[in-house]
């Protein structure tokens, strides 16, 4: 297993947000975690990416037990990329400064090998044109493609995708699932938080439903989402083809 989390705790004062959580990723594979809103899905990436302090459990990255304390965080990190929904990019810098930044600034990498590294990745999405845009130039959607190369370009072992959709407009949350559905295929180990069901369905190799602060429910997309077991899991997928989203 590429990561392991086991009986992750995490409260914010009376709140127990997760409660005892377990979930194991594979190398190469994508975990779709869905649940309602609530339910803990960002509290829980932001735990692995150790921007909050899990209050029990322990969560293995390669091996290595990374709430141990005296894991320095920063090391961590380098092994994971996180994009959130919004807000990726820093609005006072070029798309390429963005993307090369800490390739040149945390990992000392040569600017011309990181710049042409950025380009190629810009190259392959079509935003090469964009290099020297700010990304107030760009539509969310290009904004948020370019933040998932920037979070690739230290080649993560892992990827973290906080419902990177759920702040575009319809027609530019194509083009970001489109990119995600690629390095799916580059073997990419991808955790992603989403609303998007029929994504879901479509990129995820397993889908972990949350709810209670636990993974209620996981399994091949076409088993939780089609034939789901539990009936709490049942309840918000009829909530959900009730909004229309699936
Ligand atoms: N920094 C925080 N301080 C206090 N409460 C928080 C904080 N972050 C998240 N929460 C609470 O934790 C719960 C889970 O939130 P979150 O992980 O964002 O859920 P989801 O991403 O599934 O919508 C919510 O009740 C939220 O209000
Ligand atoms: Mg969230």
């Amino acid at each position: 297993m590429l990561l392991t989390c086991t009986g992750i705790r995490k409260t914010f004062g009376d709140t127990m947000v997760l409660d005892g959580l377990d979930l194991s990723v594979d190398e190469h594979e994508v975990v779709a975690l869905i649940g309602a809103s609530g339910s803990g899905k960002s509290t829980l990436l932001r735990c692995v990416n150790l921007l909050a302090e899990v209050d029990d459990g322990t969560i293995e990255l390669d091996g290595e037990d990374i709430t141990n304390p005296k894991v320095n965080p920063d090391l961590v990190r380098r092994k994971i990329g996180l994009v959130f929904q919004s807000y990726n990019l820093f609005p006072h810098m070029t798309v390429l400064d963005n993307i090369t930044l800490s390739p040149v600034k945390v990992h000392g990498r040569p600017a011309a090998e990181a710049k042409e590294q950025a380009m190629d990745w810009l190259t392959r999405i079509g935003l090469a044109d964009k290099a020297g845009s700010y990304p107030d130039r760009l539509s969310g959607g290009q904004q948020q493609r370019a933040a998932i190369i920037r979070a690739l370009v230290n080649s993560p072992r892992l990827l973290l995708l906080d419902e990177v959709t759920s702040a575009l407009d319809p027609e530019l949350v194509g083009e970001v699932l489109t990119m995600i559905r690629d390095l799916k295929g580059d073997g990419i180990t991808m955790v992603l938080a989403t609303h998007e069901m029929g994504f879901a369905r479509q990129v995820a190799d397993r889908v972990a439903f949350l709810d209670n602060g636990k993974v209620l429910e996981e399994g091949p997309p076409a088993q939780v989402l089609k034939d789901p077991v539990e009936a709490r899991t049942r309840q918000f997928l009829a909530r959900i083809i009730e909004a229309g989203r699936l």
